[in-house]
């Protein structure tokens, strides 16, 4: 498959691409990675513009997209806060995106209402990049963390994958299971009752022949994982605040916990952590997270260069 086939795509959801897709990228991220550690120099997109909007917090996706967008040679407009927009003054998203759309070649934007970057895409002529809305969807995440599953595993085919955590409002594990129903993969879900996997999304996997293991007791499950995708407990979404406090701490990663997985489990986490990972295993060979950090500059790189028309 030809990446040229993404010029002027949006990517909404990892649901927007097909397996054969999501391998190309990823073929892509994989020769970009000389680019995106300054080893190698390209200006491909040298006279584009990218806007990047972020209506809510970030700094690995906002910061890679931008880092991805330099290293290709193109030129960021960035807005990192609603209030800094007109939108604080009334403007509608609509007509928003309708301006932005003219300053620009490309739109990359998180916002906290799910929906909102595929509404992006009626108003725009250039490709919308979703880099997150409410906990609906993050499909450039996704495609970073299957880049940095295959990397470290050689495969993901086959892997006994354990998602562990808020699996209720995490944006991150439900792009990542309909991503991984693309493969033929083992999943267990770990979470407190009141944050596992919401029911359609199950349905969905059982609809499809798989039978993810769902428990709340990470013990009974961590000696057969080969990935631990770990999740923080996501205050900022929770309607009650009591709420928080019953399952705030519940999982924590830690060389103890670890001495109970495979020796080469991997441990990766969408970042930011709280205290579900602890500290002390950051050096260890099973910690993954940061270097899944990093690929999301090569990833994104891909993905800037084939939706822009880029050459590498
Ligand atoms: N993983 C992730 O989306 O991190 P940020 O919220 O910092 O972008």
């Amino acid at each position: 498959m030809d990446y040229r086939q993404f010029i002027g795509r949006n990517v909404v959801s990892i649901k927007d691409l097909t397996k054969d897709e999501v391998e190309c990228l990823l073929d892509l991220a994989e020769r970009m990675i000389p680019y995106a550690k300054g080893e190698k120099r390209t200006k491909t997109l040298d006279g584009k513009i990218i806007a990047n909007l972020f209506f809510e917090p970030s700094t690995r996706t906002r910061l890679s997209f931008e880092s991805a967008a330099h290293r290709l040679g193109a030129q960021i407009l960035d807005v990192s806060q609603m209030s800094a927009t007109s939108i604080a003054k009334g403007e509608t998203l609509a007509d928003t995106i309708r301006m932005v759309d003219s300053y620009c070649d490309a739109i990359v934007m998180r916002h906290p209402y799910e929906g909102a970057a595929r509404l992006a895409t009626k108003y725009a002529k250039s490709p919308v990049i979703n880099a997150g809305d409410g906990a609906a969807s993050h499909p450039t995440q996704t495609l970073l963390d299957l880049f940095t599953i295959r990397n470290c595993k050689g495969k993901i085919d086959g892997l006994n994958i354990t998602l562990v955590g808020d699996l209720k409002y995490g944006r991150t594990v439900h792009s990542l299971v309909d991503a991984l129903m693309m493969y033929d993969v083992k999943l267990t879900f770990v979470a407190p009752d009141s944050l596992q996997m919401p029911a359609d999304i199950v349905e969905n996997l059982r609809n499809h022949g798989y039978d993810p293991r769902i428990t709340s007791d990470l013990g009974e499950v961590i000696k057969d994982s080969d990935v631990l995708y770990v999740t923080r407990i996501q205050k900022e979404r929770f309607p009650d605040p009591a709420e928080y406090k019953k399952v705030a701490g519940t999982y924590r990663i830690d060389k103890l916990a670890l001495l109970e997985a495979k020796s080469d489990v991997i441990v990766m986490h969408p970042l930011p952590r709280v205290d579900e990972i602890s500290t002390d295993i950051d050096d260890t060979p099973n910690a993954k997270y940061f270097e899944q950090a990093f690929n999301g500059i090569p990833v994104r790189m891909a993905l800037l260069c084939a939706v822009l028309g880029g050459e590498i």
